[in-house]
């Protein structure tokens, strides 16, 4: 009972109305009515008075404290109050939001631990699946080759050919895994120069033209041959950008399908869209296409799928030029990636701009 606060006042209660009492019977006008009433009502008040503090400034703290430990180990902060009270007077209400502050870091460290750990795991299944593929598919058709295929000039080159197209893809997924290491490292050299984004496109078109040839996809390109679409930016990267979603836009097309690429010169910069009218995007699926690896048609045997790191490197790349991709799709209408680059307004580059490099951050 001693240990409570109610306990505690109301032992220093009785010691204060028994000294009040105590004072009062020394003076000679005071008459036991009036020490009784006068010790009453001392007790009264000190027993309430002393209660409060002690329940609200003290006890309830500590209580606040002892809970919030206690949670601490649990490793349960999911309900850590966020609340902060560092404008408090009360030193207690000041370690508690201390505790509290710290916990929340800590919880917020541990989080992003897990998620990285999380992350980690995945990457790793992921890049081992997309490994084993164009792996196993070299090793079956080598070994083949070695159980007696080979002795047959036609399936020898058949074979060989195959097992080149995978060692080919697998060269592709390596690169691409490096490119976008370095990207996020930081390591990766962006070489700015002045650039026609309108030649880029021209000849991202005739690299694709064959494929999309194949499959009597149109591929249309339109801008205002009046106007500048020079940028300042770095050419091979922003190749590779157009590349992918160009090719992105022939891939994911229906035969006889149909690609827009639209050229826009605005005050500052020039907005590129690539429209195609072809499967679509589920909503879904939308937030998470430039993720590595992440591709909505999830069968490995595709034809024509790709690794799933064209988008999160075209992401990686423009973020690299402050720019960001922006993407708005509708399933079995076709989908539109657009991105801005700088415009250039001076027509003197024609003069050979001296290349400069900066590194992603
Ligand atoms: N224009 C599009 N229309 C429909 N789906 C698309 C389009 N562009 C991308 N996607 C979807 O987004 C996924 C991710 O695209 P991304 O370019 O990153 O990878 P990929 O084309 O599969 O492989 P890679 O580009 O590495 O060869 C694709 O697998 C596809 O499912
Ligand atoms: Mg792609």
């Amino acid at each position: 009972m001693l240990s409570t606060s109610r306990g505690i006042s109301l032992v220093l209660a009785i010691a204060i109305s028994g000294l009040v009492a105590a004072f009062l019977s020394l003076m000679d006008d005071a008459t036991p009515l009036l020490i009784v009433t006068a010790g009453g009502l001392a007790l009264a008040a000190a027993y309430l008075l002393i209660n409060i503090t002690l329940e609200f400034l003290v006890f309830r703290e500590i209580g606040n404290i002892y809970s919030l430990l206690e949670k601490i180990q649990k490793k349960d902060l999911s309900e850590v109050s966020n609340k902060s009270s560092k404008s408090s007077i009360s030193p207690l209400r000041k370690i508690n939001s201390v505790i509290n502050s710290y916990a929340i870091a800590r919880q917020k460290e541990i989080d992003t631990l897990q998620k990285n750990a999380e992350f980690r795991r995945e990457f790793i299944a992921d890049i081992s699946h997309e490994l084993k593929t164009p792996i196993f598919a070299t090793q079956g058709y080598i070994h083949t080759l070695l159980d007696g295929a080979m002795d047959d000039k036609q399936v020898r080159m058949k074979f060989l050919k195959r097992a080149a197209k995978s060692l080919d893809s697998l060269d592709i997924l390596v690169q691409d895994l490096l490119t976008l290491n370095q990207m996020e490292s930081g390591v990766i050299k962006f070489v700015f120069s002045d650039f026609d984004l309108k030649e880029i496109i021209d000849e991202v078109i005739e690299e694709l033209e064959h494929k999309a040839s194949k499959r009597k996809v149109t591929i249309n390109f339109k801008y205002d041959l009046e106007k500048n679409y020079i940028t300042h930016a770095d050419r091979q990267k922003i190749y590779r950008v157009c590349q992918n979603l160009i090719f992105n836009a022939v891939k994911y097309n229906h035969d006889e399908g149909e690609v827009k690429i639209t050229l826009k010169s605005h005050k500052n910069h020039i907005q590129v869209d690539i429209k195609d009218d072809g499967q679509g995007i589920p909503p879904e699926d939308l937030k998470r296409i430039f993720e590595r690896f992440y591709r909505v048609e999830k069968s490995r045997n595709k034809k024509d799928g790709g690794t799933g790191l064209g988008l999160a490197i075209v992401k990686h790349i423009l973020e690299g030029h402050k720019s960001k991709i922006s993407v708005s799709s509708t399933v079995g209408k076709g989908s539109i990636f657009s991105f801005s680059l700088p415009l250039v307004k001076s027509t003197s580059h024609e003069e050979t701009p001296k290349p400069e490099t900066s590194t992603l951050k």
